[in-house]
């Protein structure tokens, strides 16, 4: 039996109380449509309000929520709370260097800001519909630009700042995107990231090309500026008035990439009415938002956790949003725990293997600061292993916080699985239960449904508003990816154990994917990169145990013929592969093999590659259906050596 940490008594302020919680989920899955027009109603504003709730399809796969509404997602986010909250602090920065100058906005500011970025995006030519590329560090002008160009009704597309020119170029191509926005350069425990050098860089290569480079100077670093193409925000910002585009619900509003499976990355297409609603509304519960509260989550704006919850949900909610741009461990590993006591933040959101590496680094770093400010904390992007659980639990929250391991993807749009902090027990290392509206349903290989206390594959079956629509300009991918596995059922790619009290236990991908990191990595996408190298044949990349990364990538590497794997060509081969994805896609290990474990009918058996990584020999399964059965002995003899 799992341990059950008790959840604190439920102050009267609480947003959910258990009763609560029991009432609203069983009102929200027997009266969907009624509960979700009820809550677009309460929790934002419109120009038309809706009057029909989903309208979906998982076959085919045709997904509208609120279609008859009008509304302007940045109205929600800032013009609507002038009245109210104009002088409340909406945005606070914290720089990399705790030396540097730090900014606040508030409401009004961050209207007046929104604003100057809005019609600099129009100066440069944006309009209604297009794609705009973000390419930006973790600064207060990251979520400006988001806001903007929702204002405008453009299209954000937010690239991580992390990515390389090579990846950078291919998510411009994807979308057709004909701008970007990026700042000359970003800071990261005190190293410079050149932002604008790659996005000169990207747009050098073959295919790309844009109608215009929006810049924000930030660290007054050297960069090249193209006449025609380049413009600096403060030439082109303007405070003239720039009214609210009135959207449809179901009009896009973003498209964020993320790694599937198979082939490139996806581009995930989430629209307005909904996503808002999402957002609004899981930031409230989730984290029991209460007027006042400063909340910070540590995530890029480069991946959906930012975009949900630095963005979008607090300022919905009229919230403090705290933008961070440096690293937990500059200039020491105390530095999360300063930035809660300068700023007396309320609300924590962090990644498992964040609080994994400051883990190992002690508790000192913990116990020299205060934290007395904290009341929630959150958890997101892996499963987090007890250990950890109870680290952050005790160590950090001193028992007083209750923690939300809040399950969800970039393609749900907000959280779909987490317990509530007055609403329910905890019990770590598991997600909890589903947020309103959402309807967990188990089934095996075969897709036969899984009742009760059980294990097995999870899938969605309602539609809930924050879910993605499609896939940017292939919804037969999105079809494919998503909705063929388990014909009428939203497919999630997670191996999910549901125990006797319903409380979820996300076990990881059983897909293709790996979470390195709390950042999902495509293996199909290492493997292309590492083909790309002249030297390769072929290449195998499977997930393993990282002790802080949760999950390392190990690549298997067959070389051309007359080409033999030296130290050399270990460290050439993880440098290409940084250089044509990105840092995060770095392989932990390589191993050159002289040939893959396939069957006769030449499919990579996978499973053998994974145990092996995993240096679990035992349990290698059936091997004799493979086309050269004594390649497994190699296989892990080269493990071993490694
Ligand atoms: C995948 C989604 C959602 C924002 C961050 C990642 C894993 C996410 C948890 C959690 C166990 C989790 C799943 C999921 N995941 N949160 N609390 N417990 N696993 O978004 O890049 O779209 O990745 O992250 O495997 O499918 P993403």
């Amino acid at each position: 039996m799992s341990d059950t940490v008790q959840r604190p008594a439920a102050p009267s302020t609480a947003n959910c109380t258990p009763e609560q919680y029991d009432a609203l989920y069983e009102r929200s899955v027997q009266d969907p449509d009624g509960f979700w027009l009820e809550q677009a109603k309460e929790r934002l504003d419109w120009y038309t309000a809706p009057t029909k709730g989903a309208e979906w399809s998982y076959d085919p796969v045709d997904i509208k929520w609120f279609s008859d509404g009008t509304l302007n997602i940045c109205y929600n986010a800032v013009d609507r709370h002038l009245d109210t909250h104009g002088d409340q602090i909406a945005l606070i920065f914290e720089p990399d260097s705790p030396d540097a100058p730090g900014r606040s906005l508030t409401y009004r500011q961050l209207h007046k800001e929104v604003t100057r970025v809005a019609n600099a995006l129009k100066a440069m030519g944006v309009r209604k519909g297009d794609r705009v590329t973000l390419y930006m560090p973790m600064i207060v002008e990251g979520a400006l630009t988001m806001l903007a160009c929702a204002r405008i009704g453009a299209i954000h597309s937010v690239v991580f700042g992390g990515f390389s020119p090579e990846a950078l170029a291919g998510r411009i191509m994807a979308c057709e995107s004909r701008f970007v926005v990026c700042a000359d350069q970003g800071l990261r425990g005190s190293k410079t990231v050149p932002l604008k050098a790659n996005v000169d860089a990207a747009l050098a290569m073959q295919g790309v090309s844009v109608d215009g480079v929006l810049v924000f100077d930030h660290t007054g670093g050297e960069i090249e500026m193209v006449d025609g193409r380049d413009h600096w925000f403060a030439d082109f910002a303007s405070d003239d008035e720039c009214p609210c585009e009135e959207m449809n619900a179901e009009d896009p509003l973003f498209i964020l990439y993320t790694s599937g499976s198979t082939g490139t990355p996806k581009g995930v297409l989430h629209t307005t009415g909904g996503y808002a609603l999402w957002a609004a509304t899981t930031f409230h519960y989730t984290f029991d938002y209460q007027p006042g509260d400063i909340f910070w989550c540590s995530a890029d704006i480069g991946w959906v956790t930012g975009h949900t919850y630095v963005t979008y949900g607090p300022l919905i909610n009229a919230g403090t949003s705290l933008i961070f741009e440096g690293v937990p461990n500059y200039p020491d590993h105390g530095r999360f725990w300063d930035v809660i006591d300068k700023h007396k933040v309320n609300l924590f959101y962090t990644a498992p293997t964040a609080i994994r590496a400051l883990m190992r680094e002690g508790d000192s770093f913990v116990t020299s600061r205060n934290l007395s400010s904290l009341r929630v904390l959150g958890t997101v992007g892996e499963p987090i292993n007890p250990e950890a659980w109870r680290w952050y639990y005790e160590v950090v929250g001193k028992k007083n916080c209750p923690i939300v391991d809040t399950w969800w993807q970039t393609e749900t749009g907000g959280h779909m699985i987490t317990t509530l902090p007055y609403a329910h027990d905890m019990k770590p290392g598991s997600a909890g239960k589903p947020f309103f509206g959402i309807q967990p349903l188990l089934v095996d290989n075969d897709g036969n449904t899984l009742e009760g206390a059980t294990e097995g594959n999870l899938c969605i079956t309602h539609s809930w508003p924050g879910q993605a629509r499609t896939v940017y300009g292939d919804h037969d991918r999105f079809e494919q990816a998503y909705f063929s596995t388990y014909p009428g059922r939203y497919f999630t790619g997670d191996g999910c154990r549901r125990d006797e009290d319903g409380y979820y236990w996300i076990t990881g991908r059983v897909d293709d994917v790996i979470n390195v990191s709390g950042h999902r990595m495509g293996t199909a996408e290492v493997e292309s990169a590492l083909v790309l190298h002249p030297k390769v044949a072929e290449a195998a990349v499977v997930g393993y145990p990282h002790d802080i990364k949760g999950q390392g990538i190990y690549c298997y590497v067959t070389l051309n013929a007359g080409e033999e794997g030296s130290d050399e060509l270990y460290s050439e081969l993880r440098q290409h592969v940084r250089k044509e994805i990105g840092p995060i896609a770095t392989p932990d290990h390589l191993q050159f093999t002289d040939g893959l474990p396939k069957t006769r009918s030449g499919k990579i058996m996978r499973r053998i590659l994974r145990k092996i990584a995993e240096n679990d020999y035992g349990s290698l399964g059936d091997t004799s259906t493979l086309a050269d059965p004594s390649l497994v002995d190699r296989l892990i003899e080269g493990r071993q050596n490694r």
